[in-house]
């Protein structure tokens, strides 16, 4: 932290120029906005990906629930009618009502459908559940070709074979009667799939398996097996039923997957309300946003009454349909940054001067912070870890000129290189907008980061010493291309 007095006298001068280049200020620069989506669906699609929700046909009817369903989300998976006891409740008696409802009425409004499931241990029909050895394994084969034949052109994606593997902390497989019929039942339930339906892509879907740990390294095992022994499955689905946070490793989870050339989604996201749970669906999104593999996003249900997790109000809606903040920190994140094809690290790679925009450090990954919440004139500007708070949301302010101040939701204020320093390591403060030339920077963005140099002095901004600590400071040096002077443009509002 700096305790370097600011004096005003150059900045009064800014003032009285500012008003003798007025005219010119009102051809300000519109530089071209970054595309928003003003649904869920919408805004990933944007992002060339998916948002879908899970439905059950019991809600149908509900007309809150089903114009949630209809505005928001373009995949749809059905909550529990296409599993086994409901497909194939008597052996050899297919039942496709409720199924047949989801995926009609998805498909005649343009969205695509998840097909759940054809191969579980759980929520088996009475009469598979007493089976064993070939007989079983002959009514698993048969059933799932019966399905898959029946929905043949209408899934986007099956989950072939759900949870197969245990909670040990040994990777083992789960004991089952559908494991009890050999190690290769997975493989022949992938085969099947794929022979009644090649159009749609097979997935393996699990949870537990959201970090790094002996679950997911064992279906990770099995799927670099099946690639090198060309067992058909296109994709691996996280069911991402979180507590109040995200496992660190997340990102690095679904992108080792996807670096054995499968696509990755996330199928049944829910996570438990919270004071972190607005922050934790951002993650969520974050981590699918910078894996490129990452297809899409399910959540486990519309409002929080819809949910199977009773009581812990995971889900975007509130039981009365009202959007969360949740939602809305959802909708920022698939809105933030450019649209695909744009920079590849999610950060915005042109400027909207209407949004606010999280700046944060490459080298630190700490974000552009008003020290202390200060709304006083020479407060500090600092690093601090990212909390998207309003001293950490900045708006670009078109000078007119090509340069942008860059003004503090917090405080109004804007960044300002105090006393027009040239020198390097020169203080940057937050100052009254006077559209001072110490007050302008020129934004360059490459490669999904931003430099931005002071019009006044020619240096940029930069943490000093490339700290990564809390509270380091914001300071101007000379240009290097040093990753401490690098700011990611995170669209937050
Ligand atoms: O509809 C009947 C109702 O008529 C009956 O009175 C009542 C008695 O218990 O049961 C109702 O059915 C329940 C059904 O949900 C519909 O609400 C079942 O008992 C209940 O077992 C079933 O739970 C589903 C669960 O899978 C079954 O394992 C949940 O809705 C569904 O959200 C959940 O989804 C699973 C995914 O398929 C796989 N991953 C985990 C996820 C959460 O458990």
């Amino acid at each position: 932290m700096s305790t370097t007095p600011r004096t005003t006298g150059r900045r009064r001068a800014a003032a009285l120029l500012t008003a003798g280049v007025a005219a010119a200020l009102t051809l300000t620069l519109s530089a071209p906005a970054v595309a928003a989506g003003s649904t869920l669906h919408a805004a990933a699609s944007e992002k060339g990906r998916y948002f879908g929700t899970a439905i059950a046909a019991g809600r149908m009817n509900d007309a809150t629930y089903m114009g949630i369903v209809d505005r928001e989300f373009g995949m749809i998976t059905a909550e529990n009618e296409m599993k086994m006891d409901a497909t194939e409740p008597n052996r050899g008696q297919f039942s496709y009502t409720n199924g047949d409802r989801i995926v009609n009425d998805a498909l005649g409004k343009g969205k695509k459908v998840r097909g759940h499931t054809l191969a579980w241990h759980a929520q088996q029909p009475g009469w598979m559940q007493s089976m064993s050895g070939s007989a079983l394994r002959q009514a698993l084969l048969n059933h799932v070709t019966q399905v898959a034949t029946h929905y043949k052109g209408k899934i986007y994606a099956w989950d072939v074979v759900n949870e197969a593997f245990a909670d040990d902390g040994r990777g083992s497989r789960r004991d089952s009667n559908l494991q009890r019929t050999g190690n290769d039942w997975i493989e022949a339930a992938f085969r099947a799939a794929r022979a009644a339906d090649p159009g749609a892509k097979l997935c393996y879907n699990d949870y537990g398996t959201d970090s790094i740990n002996p679950k997911s390294t064992a279906v990770y095992d099995m799927v670099r097996d099946f690639k090198a022994r060309g067992v058909p499955i296109d994709c691996v689905g996280f069911q991402s039923h979180f507590g109040t946070t995200i496992p660190s490793d997340y990102r690095a989870n679904l992108q080792r997957f996807a670096d054995l050339g499968v696509d990755v989604q996330i199928t049944e996201l829910d996570i438990e309300q919270g004071s972190n749970q607005a922050n934790a669906y951002r993650q969520v999104v974050e981590a699918c946003l910078a894996v490129s593999r990452c297809t899409g996003i399910t959540v486990w249900g519309v409002r929080d009454t819809d949910s199977w997790r009773t009581g812990k109000n995971p889900l975007l809606f509130d039981g009365n349909g009202n959007k969360k903040a949740a939602y809305t920190s959802t909708l920022n994140a698939l809105n933030a940054g450019s649209s695909n094809g744009g920079g590849n690290n999610g950060g915005s790679t042109s400027i909207d001067t209407s949004a606010w925009y999280v700046l944060v450090n490459r080298n630190s990954g700490k974000a552009l912070d008003v020290y202390n919440l200060s709304t006083a004139d020479g407060a500090d500007i600092v690093q601090w870890s990212r909390n998207d708070g309003n001293q950490q949301q900045w708006q670009f302010v078109a000078s007119g000129n090509g340069g942008y101040r860059l003004k503090s939701r917090l405080s109004n204020k804007v960044l300002d290189v105090s006393n027009f320093s040239t020198a390097n390591g020169g203080e940057v403060v937050q100052w009254p907008d006077l559209n001072g030339t110490n007050q302008q920077w020129n934004v360059t963005i490459s490669g999904g980061y931003a430099t931005l140099q002071n019009r006044n002095s020619g240096k940029v901004l930069e943490v000093q010493g490339a700290s990564t600590a809390d509270g380091a400071n914001v300071v101007q040096y000379d240009g290097w291309n040093g990753a401490n002077q690098q700011w990611q443009l995170v669209r937050v509002g």
